[in-house]
């Protein structure tokens, strides 16, 4: 078996790829190694391949070099900031890409695509309830209208030309190799540096938080003991509001640094509201529980001690991603 993952140098991919490394299967992994990917993510064991799937020769041309019998679709732009400041690499990246994929897939008979996606196609939810797998599309972001757009081609070509597929839909993952640019890598970079934790709004929006393997191992199952074209919401059973999360960070982080007790708190920053902010994510993962036993494996507290352990260890890490090749990327896609 030839699997392929998406995305593998990327924050989910790689850790995807950590879950599945020691089984028997072939690896391939294909990145177009933007600002967020990093080539240290990757497992020694995986072939890796340099390609942007919105090229459809590039996608073609991977697809002639090897045969795959299983694909893994991570790869994705995946930060709603940036998709506010230029929609348009998410939609060749998460719909163009997408359909290559898909398109090649059809042609190459692949036994199963897994698609991963996010919650965040569900919208937001503010009375309460929870997203279920047959909840209502209602993107509000760029980025999620995307992921939308792309969970809607995988379904098309699976009705259509019969392509077996699973769709997973996860809430907001933390963990490590996540790029600092989302909530709590940020965060947890600015506070190591003494800078500023903007705070947007009024920081009373909330957000199911999962740890990352814990994603990777459903994902894992769902490939494994799934049913065809069946939809997994994937979530950690644990929503904060971002206010809460935030503080108990600081906390963490000053224990860890040393630093005497509200010292990273005094760094937050309440700044200017994210257009069209989605109030509330809120995933209810009762599907993948009752039929395929999962769970996730760690608490809140414990994910998020490992999380930190993980950045304060990895300095040279954060430095590097955070450096010149990576920060020129990003100017040349969205400004400074
Ligand atoms: P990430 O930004 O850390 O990684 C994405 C990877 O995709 C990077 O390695 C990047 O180089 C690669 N990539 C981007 N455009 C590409 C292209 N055109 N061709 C080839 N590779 C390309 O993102 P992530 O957080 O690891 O997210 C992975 C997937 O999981 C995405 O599809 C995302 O929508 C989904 N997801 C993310 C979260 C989350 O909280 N981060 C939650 C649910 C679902
Ligand atoms: P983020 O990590 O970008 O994930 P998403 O937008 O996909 O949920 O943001 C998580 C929450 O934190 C979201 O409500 C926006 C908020 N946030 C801030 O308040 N400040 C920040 O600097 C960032 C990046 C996010």
């Amino acid at each position: 078996m030839t699997i392929l993952v998406t995305g593998g140098a990327g924050f989910i991919g790689s850790s995807l790829l950590r879950q599945l490394a020691p089984f028997k299967e072939r690896l391939v992994c294909v990145d177009k190694f933007t600002y967020a990917a990093s080539q240290d993510n990757v497992p020694d064991n995986v072939e890796l391949y340099m390609a942007d799937l919105a090229d459809e020769e590039a996608v073609r041309y991977l697809f002639e070099q090897e045969t795959f019998t299983d694909i893994f679709h991570l790869a994705a732009e995946s930060h709603v900031d940036n998709s506010i400041k230029d929609c348009k690499p998410f939609i060749e990246a998460n719909v163009i890409g997408t359909v290559n994929l898909l398109q090649l897939a059809l042609e190459k008979e692949v036994n199963r695509f897994m698609h991963i996606s996010t919650d965040e196609v569900y919208g937001s939810i503010e009375d309460g309830g929870y997203f279920v797998e047959t909840t209502s599309y209602d993107p509000k972001s760029p980025y999620s209208a995307s992921k939308a757009s792309s969970d809607h081609f995988v379904r098309a070509y699976g009705e259509t030309y019969g392509i077996p597929y699973f769709i997973t839909n996860c809430s907001n993952n933390y963990g490590q190799n996540q790029f600092p640019e989302k909530l709590i890598p940020l965060f947890i970079n600015n506070i190591i540096h003494n800078k500023p934790l903007p705070v947007y709004g009024d920081g009373n929006y909330t957000r199911d938080w999962l740890y990352v393997k814990d994603h990777a191992i459903a994902i894992d199952l769902v490939f494994h003991r799934g049913r065809n074209k069946e939809t997994y919401n994937i979530g950690g059973f644990n929503e904060w509001k971002n206010i809460d999360l935030v503080r108990l960070l600081c906390k963490k982080m000053d224990s860890k640094l040393g630093r005497p007790a509200g010292t990273s708190e005094s760094l937050i920053t309440y700044v200017k509201d994210r257009p069209g902010h989605d109030l509330r994510y809120a995933i209810d993962a009762s599907k993948i529980n009752k039929e395929l036993g999962w769970k996730p494996s760690v608490t809140f507290e414990e994910g998020l001690e490992k999380t930190i352990d993980w950045y304060l260890a990895n300095s040279d890490w954060l430095q590097h991603v955070t450096s010149g090749t990576y920060q020129e990327y990003y100017k040349n896609h969205y400004g400074s």
